[in-house]
């Protein structure tokens, strides 16, 4: 027994700010991010609108794309970093307003790999046979805990939300996951409070803030997501050229280029959001999957590698057929 997806959605808060933007507030430039990055710009999510606002409207639009209604999910695997309250978790708030009571729902963080981690777990029970129609989210609201005068991170974040719904199939679907996280490196990307610590001396008032040592990160990202390309491939006795399409998590373009050349992929076999979207942690790979399936690249049968790396450090991959 596998399990399949059946449907994506996703979403993106209206506000769209541009590199140009950030430039009039920031010594930074639309040339320096682009290089640097592949972000040309982002979206912002607005005032009143929560991270589980973003999730109904990826939840809904996955579940329409399933032929299903809301009612019908049996469980609920949320990944997050941003909740919109300690507790109840996103996933109890979301099956509330999906009215699919009773339905297990928990959200998970493992910053930016979360959707892969809620992936593999939602896959886990559809493939025990214990549940039927999973919904598995990825929202992330990283706006509010960045420092918008630090220009190591204000340029990197947007907002977003994207969605999957598993059911179960007898052919695969979902053929692997693998998770990995190695907490020694903690510090090179982190946020700076919590509910358990309050916030860091020296922060504004509820101030707590990513902070990233960029260029470790990134050497970081490259061997690690190298490593786990290698690890996906020799456990299924797959070649590279197996592969139909990369689905990154979107931080950044070169580290995207560096993934796809250890692939053997041209770009064009890439699906890339980096550009509109920013890095939206959580949401990035299944609003880029949504992107891909619903712009018709992404065919039914295509052989996809999901991947991402996050603070923690966390990281994993999902091999699938879509
Ligand atoms: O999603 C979770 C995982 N996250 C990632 O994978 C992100 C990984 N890291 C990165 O994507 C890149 O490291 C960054 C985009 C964050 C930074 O790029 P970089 O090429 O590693 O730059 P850097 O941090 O080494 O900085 C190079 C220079 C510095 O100036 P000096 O010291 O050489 O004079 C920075 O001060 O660029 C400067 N700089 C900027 N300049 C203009 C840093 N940020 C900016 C900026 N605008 N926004």
């Amino acid at each position: 027994m596998y399990s399949r997806i059946v449907g994506t959605g996703s979403y993106l808060p209206a506000k769209v700010v541009t590199n140009f933007d950030l430039a009039q507030r920031m010594d930074t430039s639309d040339a320096w991010i682009r290089e640097r990055t592949g972000i040309e710009r982002r979206h912002i999510i607005a005032e009143a609108e929560s991270n589980v606002d973003m999730a109904e409207h990826a939840a809904r639009a996955a579940i329409a794309a399933a032929g299903l209604q809301p009612s019908d999910i049996d469980l609920i695997s949320y990944g997050t970093t941003t909740p919109d309250l300690v507790f109840p978790n996103c996933g109890c708030l979301l099956q509330a307003r999906l009215g699919c009571r009773g339905a297990p729902a928990f959200s998970l963080e493992a910053a930016c790999s979360g959707f892969i981690y809620a992936l593999a777990m939602a896959d886990k029970f559809v493939r025990a046979g214990e549940s039927q129609r999973a919904l598995v989210v990825g929202s992330e609201v990283l706006s509010r805990i960045t420092d918008h005068s630090d220009r190591n991170t204000a340029i990197l974040f947007g907002d977003g939300a994207g969605a999957v719904v598993l059911t179960p199939s007898e052919q695969p679907g979902i053929i692997s996951t693998h998770l990995h996280a190695d907490g020694s490196y903690q510090h090179l990307l982190y946020c700076t409070g919590g509910p358990a610590r309050g916030p860091a001396p020296g922060n504004m008032a509820s101030g707590d803030y990513v902070r990233m040592a960029g260029s470790e990160v990134f050497k970081l990202a490259v061997t690690l997501l190298g490593r786990i390309v290698d690890e996906t491939l020799a456990l299924n006795h797959l070649d590279r050229s197996a592969i139909d399409w990369l689905v990154p998590h979107q931080a950044n373009l070169r580290i995207i280029q560096a993934v796809a050349k250890k692939l053997g992929l041209p770009m064009e076999r890439v699906i890339v959001t980096v550009q509109e979207h920013g890095n939206t942690s959580t949401a990035s790979v299944p609003l880029a999957l949504d992107v891909g399936v619903r712009d018709g690249r992404i065919k039914r049968g295509d052989l996809l590698l999901l991947e991402a790396l996050g603070g923690g450090v966390t990281w994993g991959s999902a091999l699938l057929r879509y």
